[in-house]
């Protein structure tokens, strides 16, 4: 951009120190002349082969007149300029500003950790957001670390080659500064640093991560095998667990996007995100879409912006965005309700979706269809849609298998087969559910977990089907023609199920 003369750049970036390194390569690269402004220093030219220059204007005004008038290609970083942009006569002369540029060599870039434009200049800037340091930028800055502490002798650094690699890739996600932080925590908790301070570093990294307070760094450990039923997913997920390689890229697959995975509540979309990242053994980010608006942290598209800078800072990794539909629901009215924030914020995602690169996986949940924007079920979102129905007999028998196992019972001490046909209609959760209270159940009469506890506790409990009978049957309806079943097997009509024990109007 700087070479095709683009005369406003905006950088979104924490990172002043790591950008200006950059950035003096940048216009030493392209023999330009370097400037930085701040409020606090004002216009001032970077030492160059004529020696430092002088002090000039900190009032934002006169800064971007004078730098109207530079003769020499220059490239001039206004540093946290942003709250300035609120000033009408500042942001008048950084719009003539930009006209008187075209025609010159000299580049302006607006370099702060948040963005705001105000719509004057919204044709006038263009916005680029610095991808977190990667893992080569990280090794260059441990291999410094490392150095330095060798030769004062302050600690001992006892790394492999194989736990290097592995200590870069928990920093990945971390701003240079913050990965900086962590080496040196590691290294200042025992005055030596080995493989046993990569859990250290991990565990910087979810505290940072979690500061942020959009990402939830998810540690999981299901495994797909608990999972019960859901083969045709299962299958997909097998089938692709290998394309995160190099050899998949050379073979000339592309880069997994990601699922939507639509259903009725409690039927497992949750857990299979999970189970996704722990089998992938990649970590997982959880997005918290009502966090991106709640407003307590910058401003909804940044939020998202950011988030997704992590996410690719981390990759490669899962990122969970759990009940998306909620977030969502208001795009149609966006513009009336709430100043098109909320179809912004849509648009960033969708962009995002479509054209990522980096390798990160999406899993995106939803149960309820009427609030999902069509535009998010259009190919090139997502790689597949799959709809999660309510478990059929045979589902249900295998995740009452799951359950009394996870309980440290003996599932072949049961009639698994007759518990799945008592407890037609159940989600997974429900079936769950219904394992505990039985184990409630024994546990009161002081007797060990038996058949008729289980039957006892499904009779007892009315699954939420029973009430959402009418939903349910849109909600399959509505996904026959748009999403591939999860399942392999059909599940029973609902309705029929559910009226014969609790009546026609439950
Ligand atoms: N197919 C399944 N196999 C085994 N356990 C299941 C299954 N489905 C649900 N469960 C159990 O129920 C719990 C809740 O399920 P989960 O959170 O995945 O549901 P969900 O589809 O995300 O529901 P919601 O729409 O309410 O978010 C799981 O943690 C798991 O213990
Ligand atoms: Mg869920």
């Amino acid at each position: 951009m700087v070479r095709a003369r683009y005369p406003l750049l905006y950088l979104v970036s924490w990172e002043e120190q790591r950008l200006d390194a950059v950035l003096a390569d940048l216009a030493k690269g392209h023999g330009k002349e370097l400037l930085h402004w701040s409020v606090t220093q004002g216009l001032r030219r970077v030492e160059s082969a004529r020696g430092p220059g002088s002090e000039g204007p900190r009032d934002p005004v006169e800064a971007l007149q004078a730098i109207g008038k530079l003769t020499d290609p220059s490239l001039v970083v206004l540093k946290d300029f942003h709250p300035f942009l609120s000033d009408p006569a500042v942001v008048r002369s950084l719009r003539e500003l930009a006209h008187a540029l075209k025609s010159t060599y000299t580049t302006v870039i607006l370099l702060s950790p948040t963005l705001t434009i105000p719509p004057e200049l919204e044709k006038e800037i263009s916005v680029l957001d610095v991808p977190l340091p990667t893992s080569r930028e990280l090794l260059d800055l441990l291999r410094e670390i490392v150095t330095v502490v060798r030769k004062n002798n302050r600690a001992q650094v006892n790394l492999s080659r194989d736990e290097a690699e592995q200590m870069i890739k928990a920093a990945l996600g971390l701003t240079l500064a913050e990965a900086e932080n962590a080496f040196a925590k590691a290294i200042a908790h025992n005055g030596r640093l080995d493989g046993d301070d990569i859990q250290l570093v991990l565990d910087e990294k979810r505290q940072v991560i979690r500061k942020s307070g959009l990402l939830e760094y998810y540690p999981t450990d299901e495994k797909l095998q608990n999972v019960g039923g859901l083969e045709n997913l299962k299958a997909w997920l097998t089938r692709r667990s290998a394309a995160f390689g190099e050899a998949a890229r050379k073979f000339g697959i592309p880069e997994p996007k990601g699922l939507l995975l639509l259903g009725v509540q409690g039927c497992g979309k949750s857990l299979t995100a999970k189970a996704i990242a722990a089998t992938w053994r990649l970590p997982l980010l959880r997005l918290d879409m009502g966090r991106i608006f709640s407003g307590l942290v910058g401003s909804s598209e940044e939020n998202l912006r950011r988030a997704i800078r992590v996410a690719e800072g981390v990759a490669p990794a899962v990122l969970w965005i759990d009940e998306i539909e909620k977030a969502l629901s208001g795009v149609a009215s966006s513009g009336q309700s709430d100043g098109g924030v909320t179809a912004r914020v849509f648009g960033t995602l969708l962009t995002w979706l479509q054209e990522k690169t980096a390798p990160v996986f999406v899993v995106a949940t939803a149960n309820r269809i009427d609030l999902l924007p069509p535009e998010l079920l259009r190919k090139g979102r997502f790689d597949e849609i799959f709809f999660i129905d309510l478990p059929a007999a045979a589902e249900r028998q295998e995740i009452f298998g799951i359950h009394v196992a996870r309980r440290g019972r003996k599932p072949e001490a049961y009639d698994l087969a007759r518990l799945a046909r008592a407890s037609e209609g159940f989600s997974g959760a429900e079936i769950e559910q219904a394992v505990v209270a039985a184990l409630y159940l024994a546990f009161g009469e002081e007797k060990e977990l038996g058949q008729a506890h289980l039957e006892q506790a499904l009779r007892e409990s009315v699954p939420l089907a029973a009430t959402m009978r009418e939903d349910i049957a849109r909600l399959r309806e509505w996904s026959r023609t748009r999403t591939r079943p999860a399942s392999t097997l059909p599940s029973e009509e609902v309705p029929k199920a559910i009226a014969a024990r609790f009546g026609p109007s439950a």
